[in-house]
């Protein structure tokens, strides 16, 4: 089982959200001890701004941005599990990981995550914090990832996170394990695909790597 946490802090190993996806892990690797884990941290990595040209929409994650973005977007297409991780940064995701979605946008397009589980960590200074994980949460839906859970806190409740995080780690290898069913979240996958369809067909030749894509699974 291959598990993928990105975190979007700029800090490094000195992140307190890292701290977070550390306790899940462990947590993890306790149900599961063969589990391969694999962290990126995208603030070490080279990645540009989504310029908006739409070469990723013909040819399907094609970019002409010579940086490190396809090898983060292949190594979430290849994992069973993804961890999002950010801190609020003005009641929002930081740009490191705003820029990751950004780029993706034929992973929502296609629904290119389906099959795979998620869960999202978030720690805010002191302020407001769940709309972290609730956005990461939506972003994974839309890309076909169930989502099993998220842990959010502010730095005054990290010791009480620490233990929500433990537990989703473990909830997170077990739901891969099972394969479980989230169904209000199929649902809402379905609800997505049938507002695609027609902008996906209608946009055939512009779009037509994703046009392939949708011919292939048999959605169109
Ligand atoms: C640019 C910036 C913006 C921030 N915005 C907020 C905010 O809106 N609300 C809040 O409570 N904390 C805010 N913080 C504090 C961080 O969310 C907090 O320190 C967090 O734990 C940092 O996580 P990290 O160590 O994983 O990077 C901000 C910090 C920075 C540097």
């Amino acid at each position: 089982m291959k598990l993928l946490c990105i975190s979007g802090s700029p800090r490094g190993k000195s992140s307190n959200t890292l701290k977070l996806v550390e306790e899940a892990l462990a947590g993890a690797t306790e149900v599961e001890p063969d589990i391969s884990v694999e962290q990126v941290h995208l603030g070490e990595l080279h990645i540009e701004f989504c310029t908006g040209c739409g070469a990723c929409h013909k040819k399907l994650l094609a970019c002409p941005l010579k940086d490190d973005i396809g090898e983060v977007l292949k190594k979430m297409l290849d994992a069973d599990a993804i961890i999002l991780a950010s801190p609020v940064y003005i009641n929002q995701v930081t740009a490191q990981s705003k820029v990751l979605l950004d780029r993706s946008s034929p992973f929502v397009h296609c629904q290119m995550l389906r099959g795979k589980y998620s869960a999202a960590f978030a720690t805010s200074g002191g302020g407001p914090h769940e709309m972290v994980p609730e956005y990461l949460k939506e972003y994974l839906i839309s890309c076909g990832a169930q989502y099993v859970c998220g842990v959010s806190a502010p730095m005054s409740g990290m010791q009480e996170a620490r233990k929500k995080a433990r537990a989703l780690g473990e909830k997170l290898v077990r739901a891969v394990k099972e394969q479980k069913t989230y169904h209000d979240q199929l649902a809402l996958m379905q609800k997505r695909k049938a507002f695609f369809k027609p902008v996906i067909s209608s946009r055939k030749d512009e779009w037509k790597g994703e046009y392939d894509y949708w011919r292939q699974k048999g959605w169109l």
